[in-house]
Formats: structure tokens, sequence, C-alpha cells
């Protein structure tokens, strides 16, 4: 599950470095358990993470832990002094020379929080004998509700709703409902976020039927697959997106396969921004053929999600747009971001680092 949008972050976050250079040289890092026990120092906590370090801290009374807010760079790593593994979440690139200045402290054990290890010189890490976690997995249910609740809310068009009742205008029609139960929901992808969003949807009561370029042989048995995406796209009330995005499956969701579609058909992307071409949603937005559209994921959200836009000029037309529409849900990828997969995520990876550096195997390593 690659995915809290890592290009995204890593753009953000290196425009907080570039700000916050200044700070290298004054390490502002807290610790606990101290009394030369074995260490894992952690970096870029933020601030919604820092409880559940602190859990894992107390838990755990026979490692010292110490973090920073700070990410890892080739200067920062000196804060890891003395710790046996790092405990790492960011988008900035791990370099050669940042990973050089880990070894040349002697910490070769790193735990991401996250999935993604695309910003990693891996040749420089096994070069270096570098073992390395991740947390592929750590909370299906986070992306699985918001994708359903965003469903029902396009269904009930409770925007609609909730534009007209601030308005002080209470009438109900024209703004009628569609029940869950009477939608046929296509989930495309069955992995980890898919099955959930099945179950949940299946609990409103919605026939739910499935494609998977992989069958998972329970849902198989149970009958839930089509043979085709041509055979869901045409069956569909609702079409759910759970797969990775890959270049064979850049922009599936186009004109094309649009035109295979129900009338009023609603569209959930809570998966990948790249899978959807959003000019030929657009297009079917306006001629009424998509009667909603979820947007939790966009093909350019990288440098415009996870940031303040209220004070600046909207640097994207096409999303503006979107977002003012009142079938349309926009949301800045956040279907992952609960205190659940937050606290998983810091949880899992101490869990692995705290493996590492005891020599014993760790739940989630990567193999590359
Ligand atoms: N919005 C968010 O915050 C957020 C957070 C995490 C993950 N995601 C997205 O959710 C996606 C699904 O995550 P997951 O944990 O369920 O992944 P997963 O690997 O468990 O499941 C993916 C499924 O997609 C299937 N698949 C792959 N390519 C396919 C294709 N071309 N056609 C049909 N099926 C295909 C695989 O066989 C697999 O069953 C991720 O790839 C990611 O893009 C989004």
């Amino acid at each position: 599950m690659s995915d809290i949008n890592e290009d995204l972050i890593r753009e953000v976050v290196k425009q907080v470095l570039s700000e916050s250079k200044s700070q290298v040289d004054e390490p502002e890092t807290k610790s606990f358990n101290s009394n030369g026990k074995k260490r894992i120092f952690a970096f870029s906590i933020r601030k919604d993470e820092e409880p559940y370090v602190k859990e894992w801290a107390k838990a755990h009374p026979e490692i010292e832990v110490g973090y920073t807010d700070e990410l890892l760079t080739e200067k920062t790593a000196k804060y890891a002094k003395d710790a046996n593994g790092v405990v790492v979440y960011q988008q900035l690139s791990y370099t050669a020379e940042t990973l050089q200045a880990l070894a040349d402290l002697g910490i070769t054990k790193m735990s991401l929080r996250n999935v993604g290890v695309d910003n990693i010189d891996l040749d420089k890490a096994k070069a270096l004998g570098f073992e390395i976690t991740n947390v592929p997995v750590y909370s299906p249910n986070a992306i699985a509700e918001h994708a359903a609740i965003q469903t029902a809310r396009v269904l009930r068009q409770t925007k609609v709703l909730d534009e007209k009742i601030e308005n002080g205008d209470l009438r109900w029609a024209p703004t009628i409902g569609r029940e869950v139960r009477d939608q046929t929901v296509g989930v495309i992808g069955t992995g980890h976020i898919g099955r959930v969003y099945m179950q949940i949807m299946e609990g409103f009561g919605a026939k739910v039927i499935a494609f998977d370029t992989y069958q998972n042989p329970e849902l198989k048995q149970k009958g839930y697959y089509v043979d085709t995406l041509d055979e869901l796209y045409a069956k569909s009330d609702v079409i759910s997106l759970h797969v990775p995005a890959t270049k064979d499956n850049t922009h599936m969701i186009n004109s094309n396969s649009i035109s295979k579609m129900k009338d009023d058909v609603v569209l959930v992307n809570c998966s990948r921004g790249a899978l959807v071409d959003t000019d030929a949603v657009i297009k079917a937005l306006d001629s009424g053929k998509i009667f909603g559209f979820v947007m939790d994921t966009y093909e350019d959200e990288v440098g415009i999600f996870n940031a303040d836009w209220r004070h600046k000029d909207f640097p994207d037309k096409r999303l503006e747009n979107l977002i003012h529409r009142s079938n349309v849900l926009v949301t800045p990828h956040t279907a992952f971001y609960t205190t659940h997969a937050v606290r998983n995520m810091v949880l899992k990876a101490f869990d692995n680092n705290c493996n590492l550096i005891n020599n014993k195997p760790a739940d989630t390593p990567v193999a590359y």
C-alpha cells in the first residue's frame, strides 16, 4: 500500500527543510529511558505522532527512545549518535551522503513509518549493509471508511443539502437521495482496502461486484468477481478504485471507459490520481453522465494538496472548478489520515526497529 502521497509530501518537506536549515546546528531532541540501554532514535516526529512515540517508549522501558521533529539529512544524522537504529518517515530523499552519515555513526538499521522506499538510495544502502523495514499495511479501514462515507454522501446529495440549509432553504425537493442498498457497487481492486470497502457497502445492503487481475480465492468462491472491467462498468451504479497506479493503468478511467458505464454512475477515487483522466470526468460531469465524483487523490496533487492556499492565488483552475461543484467531493489525500493509522505507523515501525537492533527477524522487512 504505497501511499500517502509520497511525492506531494516530498515537495512540501523540501520547502520546510530549506526554511529551517539554520536549526541544524542546534539539535532539539527529546529522549526517554536513558541509562546505557539500547537506543532507537526517530526523525521527523510530528505533533500527532508524539503521543504514540511516548506510548511505545513507556511499554519498552528496556529501550532508550529519542526523537526530533527534524528530517533526516546528512547534517541531522548526528542527532542519532549512540543509537542502535533509527525510525524515519520523510519524502525528502535518503541520499548516499545521508546514509553514509548514519553508517559513520555505526547505524545501519532503519525502520520506515510509511510504505514507499523509492526515495532511498538503495544501491548505497545495500553497499553499506543497511537493514530496512517498512509498514506496508497500517489501516485499510481508514481509507475504505473514507471512501464509503463519501460514496454515501454523494448518493444522498449531502453537499447540496448542506449548501441549501446554510442559505435558509429547508425545502426537500429536488434533493432526493439514493439508498445504498439499491446500488450495484463495482470494486476495482480487492486487496486490503478494497475488501474492507466491500464489507462496508454490503453492510449498507448494496450488491457488490468486483474485478481484480488476481482473484482472491475466498471472494472468488463467494462469486463476487466479474470477468472483465467492461462487465463491471456496464453493471455498476457506483465504481470505486482500489488499485495501485502503474504505467499500464494510467487514466484507466477515461472517455472510453466512462462511455461503457451506466448513466448516473458515481465514481470514487481514493486510490491514486493517475488512474483517472480528470478532463474526461469533468466532461462526463458536465453532460450529466456521472452523477457524482469522490476524489481523494488527484493526478496533479503534488505541491497543491496538504498546503494552505487561503491567502494565496489558488494554483489549479481545474481543481478549483471541481471543488466548487456540488456533486464532487474533493479531499486532499486525507483518506489514510486517522489516529488509528498514525498510531499503527509509529508503533509498527518501532517494533520493527526493536527487532532489528536485537538481531531478531522484523515483521515487514524491505527486500531489496
Ligand atoms: N487515499 C489514501 O490515503 C490512500 C492510502 C493508502 C493507499 N491508497 C491507495 O489504495 C490502493 C490500494 O491499496 P491496498 O492496500 O488495498 O493495496 P493491495 O496491494 O492490498 O491491493 C491492490 C489490489 O489491486 C490489484 N490490482 C493491481 N493492479 C490491478 C489492475 N490493473 N486491475 C485490477 N486489479 C489490480 C491487486 O491484485 C491487489 O489485489 C493503493 O495502491 C494506493 O494507491 C490510498
